[in-house]
């Protein structure tokens, strides 16, 4: 595969993983690609745990599944990320930037404009909708082969010391590169990220990957191989919608956006 063809064609994985292992070749030329990323001071600051146990995976999917459930039920995860959602194409087009949550349950459709709102929260609740999408959640992580944590020394990962920013910089380097590695290999990827909002649900995953005191559990991934079709599930976490260079690019100063470059700007193109 081309370089440029991987950039272009990466995604996040919404739908389901083919349930063959990985093969062990393929896991070790993840880790390869993701160690060869730049870091400070060459620090790898990185370590990877690869997860193919079934019960483990299991575990990480009944917490993942019961923490989208408790955020979204509670309204937290509404609350904390509405400025990404969009509704429709309209007001994507506009923003270029965000998700298009335009397959909601059919159920919550006619509700679509309250989705914010205490009464649309105590809608959604009683329709028993963050049970039905966590539910899905769980199961999606469940059937994946592989899942990988990044955890970054602690030495390294002071948040309130520059280190802190070089560590997660070079972090997103190493996974950037295992995500494009991905793509050449017919592999499907997607952070699991609902444990994470709930603190005392990231900290099982913590103790059941027995993760040392030195080290601090960064991110969890799903990882397969992907099956010849794939669905748009209710939930789309992700977009091929990117900003124009005009909305994010400037010449000399950062007071004249760059023109002349939006007509050609999709993503691949
Ligand atoms: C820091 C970060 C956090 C993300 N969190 C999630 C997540 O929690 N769940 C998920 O499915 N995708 C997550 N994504 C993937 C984004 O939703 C996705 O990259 C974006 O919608 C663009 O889609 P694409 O990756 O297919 O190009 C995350 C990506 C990054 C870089």
């Amino acid at each position: 595969m081309e370089f440029l063809d991987a950039v272009f064609s990466r995604r996040t994985t919404n739908g389901p993983l083919r349930p063959d292992p990985v093969s062990p070749e393929h896991q070790q030329l993840l880790i390869r690609a993701a160690a060869a990323a730049p870091s400070q001071f060459n620090s790898q600051p990185w370590r990877f745990v690869l997860i193919e146990d079934p019960g483990t995976i299991a575990e990480v999917a009944r917490i993942s599944g019961e923490s989208m459930t408790q955020v979204m039920s509670e309204g937290t995860f509404f609350h904390r990320y509405r400025r990404y959602f969009r509704f429709s194409q309209k007001e994507m087009d506009q923003t270029r930037s965000g998700m298009l949550f335009d397959r909601l349950p059919a159920l919550l459709r006619p509700f679509t404009g309250q989705v914010f709102t205490d009464s649309g929260q105590k809608l959604m609740n009683r329709l028993r909708v963050p049970q039905k999408l966590g539910e899905d959640n769980r199961k999606l992580v469940a059937g994946s082969p592989l899942l990988v944590g990044v955890m970054l020394e602690r030495q390294e990962y002071r948040p309130e010391q520059l280190s802190g920013f070089y560590s997660v910089f070079s972090m997103g380097a190493a996974m950037e590169n295992l995500w494009l590695t991905t793509t050449q290999l017919g592999m499907g990827i997607q952070f699991v990220s609902f444990p994470m909002e709930v603190p005392e649900n990231w900290q099982r995953i913590v103790e059941m990957l027995r993760v040392p005191d030195d080290l601090e559990l960064m991110a969890v991934y799903r990882l397969g191989y992907l099956p010849e079709r794939q669905h748009r599930p209710t939930i789309d976490w992700s977009s091929r919608e990117r900003k124009l260079p005009s909305q994010f690019v400037f010449r000399e100063t950062c007071e004249r956006p760059q023109t002349g470059w939006d007509e050609d700007s999709r993503p691949g193109v």
